[in-house]
């Protein structure tokens, strides 16, 4: 496992049964591109992997699910669709073009072979470049240090850079290094690309790849190396599967030698031709581009915490992951619920990224939190099919989206389908966006057209029983409980979208007029304050009825649980009302409701533990706040969920953020004011971070005595501390004792 050594989540030492997972949390990547943490050396299955965002094609998928019990039979899988199933889009892996050998008088290097006197490895968050150092002895003796290190620009999204320090440490010896590109890549077992054209000529190689048939996207890589001091003469080679440069040099011992790599990748997703691109500039000068402009997003997005190094570190890696899951520079594809680090989930873009990924860039990157919305519109014209499809009105998005907005969840799990509080969640995402940036331009041009179609939906989506609206036979978040009515989350949020969409839509002078429905539209409470998760929710078991045995536990957490019979639920719903929505429902007990389904959650979606976070700090229990944020920050160090080697959970790490700003930082902004409800950790020293709001800047310094506020705006901002009004603005800033 990872430790906490200098401050940096480290690998100390070479460890062949965490390769996996290590790949997964050792991606590098820049939104539009993300490479697994992989050897240079050594690119395996499982191991290695290199996606472009939006680079998805069919491929044939083996399905791991089995109907093995009564829930499963009657609400989990569509038997007859198993067994039609076998194709699906996914995300195509690259070709290899990490593949760099070196070998130390004809013994390669690798990390299995010979002795390794010393190893490290680690992300430098700060400038998003992978680390490694190794001192390497062979079988001869001889001992070489290697200082690799790599990064994917920032600067331009099609550049990848490698370097190799290289310095013999009791010799003299040749060394041989190979520098290109593996073509042999697979994904999900399967090869799927073919090799159009392809070169390799002195110090650059270049191939042409089609990533499969059903799109039909091609790719284009370039790479080009060097020696320094240029002391070897490069040749061109393509042999078993490999198409590569090599070189040799006689070293001498003690010498500093430097090989590197840079990388050109395109592809047809962004239009681009697949022509060959020699740049032969050297690293330190596309490093100096890229971070200059990684730091920007990364300073903005940053959180320093005094006194827990786990938490400072923790949170900290898991903003790095959050900032290089979403494109920058476009909206070709979005955030997905892997980011780029591995092939499961498929590139898939999923209610994740609206409610869960969205956050943070509404508050530290709203430029990307535009484009991340973006996709979304231009995926409007399909979702009106779709909801045309389904026999309703306006727009239905996909619940996994992919390249054409099509729905591509697995044709033969049922719940999914009925998921269609995306249709909320995607709403949301444009209301907070709005609420928070103030960027009205988006509003009147993109924004309102999605939120009318999606509420004509809604429209359509309703029914009337007995004088009230509701929305019957859905899954809510919770996939443990498909076919309900009246969901709470689904229930509560959609009022607000037809509300605020009435709301803005005369704000413009347009006259869709939603308040009818969303005055009408029932809001499941009891009367001593409790929120049903659904009807009848509180009339089944307490217990998880347990029957048989199972396998599938990325699927079910608990070994065959019976969940239609129990209220045990995979993940937030209820609990995401208060937490992620900041709603507040009259009548309703914010402390009992959090006590019960906090109980009654088992938390087999990573996506349980940000909003955990957030609960157990609003209701100021915040040693449980805590553990929840730990668990957000670190699921995939600690491989809590047992599946880190299939990609990181991007959901979940980025709830990292969210926990502090909004758990602990206890910050809410509204669309006329800010809120603030502190609860700092009592161990903690000071937190320090920064956020937007209305397009000026606001820097957070708390710590268990006072809250500062400050901002760069000339305006007078509200703020509501602990129920107190203030304002602050440039001059004024806010000093508030916490306690
Ligand atoms: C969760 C969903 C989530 C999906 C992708 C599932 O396990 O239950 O809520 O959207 O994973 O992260």
């Amino acid at each position: 496992m990872l430790k906490i050594i200098s401050n940096r989540l480290t690998e100390e030492q070479y460890n062949i049964e965490e390769e996996a997972l290590n790949a997964s949390l050792f991606t590098t990547g820049n939104g539009y591109i993300g490479v697994r943490g992989s050897f240079e050396e050594y690119g395996s299955l499982r191991i290695q992997g290199a996606y472009i965002r939006g680079v998805i094609d069919e491929i044939i998928e083996v399905m791991e699910p089995f109907p093995d019990n009564e829930y499963m039979k009657k609400y989990y899988i569509d038997e007859d669709k198993l067994k039609e199933f076998e194709y699906q889009d996914s995300v195509i892996n690259n070709l290899d073009f990490l593949l760099l050998r070196i070998s130390i008088d004809g013994e390669t290097f690798y990390p299995w072979e010979g002795k390794l006197l010393s190893w490290e490895r680690y992300i430098e968050s700060e400038t998003a470049k992978l680390v490694r150092n190794v001192r390497w002895e062979n079988s001869r003796g001889d001992i070489t240090d290697f200082a690799f290190e790599r990064f994917s620009s920032f600067a331009d999204d099609h550049i990848y850079c490698i370097r190799v320090r290289i310095t013999p440490i009791n010799h003299c010896k040749k060394v041989e290094v190979i520098s290109g590109i593996d073509k042999r890549v697979k994904t999900g077992g399967q090869k799927i690309t073919s090799v159009l054209n392809e070169s390799a000529d002195k110090n650059v190689t270049y191939v042409h790849t089609l990533m499969g048939k059903k799109y039909g996207f091609e790719t284009g890589i370039t790479t080009v190396s060097n020696i320094f001091p240029a002391e070897a003469e490069w040749t061109g080679v393509s042999k078993d599967g490999l198409i590569y440069n090599t070189a040799s040099f006689d070293a001498e011992k003690g010498r500093e030698y430097t090989v590197e790599k840079c990388v050109y990748i395109v592809s047809s997703r962004e239009g681009e031709t697949a022509e060959p691109h020699v740049a032969g500039r050297r690293y330190e000068e596309y490093f100096g581009e890229h971070i200059s402009e990684y730091r920007k997003i990364f300073e903005m997005a940053d959180i320093d915490i005094k006194g827990d190094e786990k938490a400072d570190v923790g949170v900290r890696f898991a903003n790095y992951h959050s900032i290089i899951s979403a494109s920058h520079t476009d909206s070709i594809h979005s955030v997905a619920a892997k980011g780029l680090t591995g092939e499961r989930y498929n590139d898939f873009v999923w209610w994740d990224c609206e409610v869960y990924q969205l956050p943070i860039f509404i508050y530290t990157a709203p430029e990307i939190a535009k484009k991340i919305l973006m996709y979304r519109y231009r995926l409007l014209e399909q979702s009106r099919k779709n909801a045309k499809a389904a026999g309703l009105k306006g727009a239905k998005y996909a619940f996994c989206s992919s390249v054409e907005g099509d729905e591509r969840v697995w044709m033969y799990a049922r719940h999914p389908f009925m998921q269609v509080h995306i249709n909320a969640d995607i709403a949301w995402g444009i209301i907070h966006y709005y609420t928070v940036s103030g960027d009205i331009d988006f509003l009147r041009d993109y924004g309102m057209e999605m939120l009318t179609e999606l509420c004509e939906f809604w429209k359509s989506r309703v029914e009337l029983h007995n004088g009230r609206y509701e929305i019957r036979c859905v899954t809510g978040t919770d996939e443990h409980h498909p076919y309900v009515d009246n969901d709470a989350y689904t229930n509560y949020l959609v009022q607000f979208v037809l509300t605020k969409t009435t709301e803005y839509a005369k704000m413009f002078g347009m006259d869709n007029d939603y308040s009818e429905i969303a005055n009408k539209l029932y809001q499941p409470i009891e009367d001593n304050g409790m929120i049903p998760q659904f009807d009848g929710y509180f009339d089944l078991s307490r217990n998880l009825e347990e029957a048989g045995g199972s396998n599938a536990v990325n699927f079910q957490m608990k070994s065959s649980g019976l969940y239609h019979k129990s209220q045990v639920i995979k993940q937030p719903d209820v609990m995401l009302i208060y937490s992620y929505l900041n709603m507040a429902p009259d009548g309703a007990n914010y402390a009992l409701n959090w006590d019960y389904y906090e109980k009654m959650c088992e938390s087999s979606s990573s996506l349980s533990f940000a909003p955990h976070s957030i609960c157990s700090a609003d209701n100021g229990r915040m040693l449980s706040a805590y553990h929840y944020l730990i668990d957000t920050a670190y699921i995939d160090v600690y491989d809590i969920h047992k599946c880190g080697w299939q990609g990181v959970h991007s959901g979940c790490l980025v709830g990292a953020w969210y926990a502090v700003f909004r758990g602990i930082a206890g910050i809410v902004c509204r669309e006329k004011y800010i809120e603030i409800n502190p609860h700092m950790m009592p161990w903690w020293d000071k937190v320090t971070f920064s956020f937007y709001y209305k397009g000026s800047k606001y820097k957070v310094e708390m710590d268990n005595n006072s809250y500062l506020l400050e901002t760069d705006s000339e305006r007078d901002t509200v703020v509501i501390f602990k129920g107190e009004k203030c304002y602050i603005n440039k001059e004024n800033e806010l000093v508030k004792k916490v306690r």
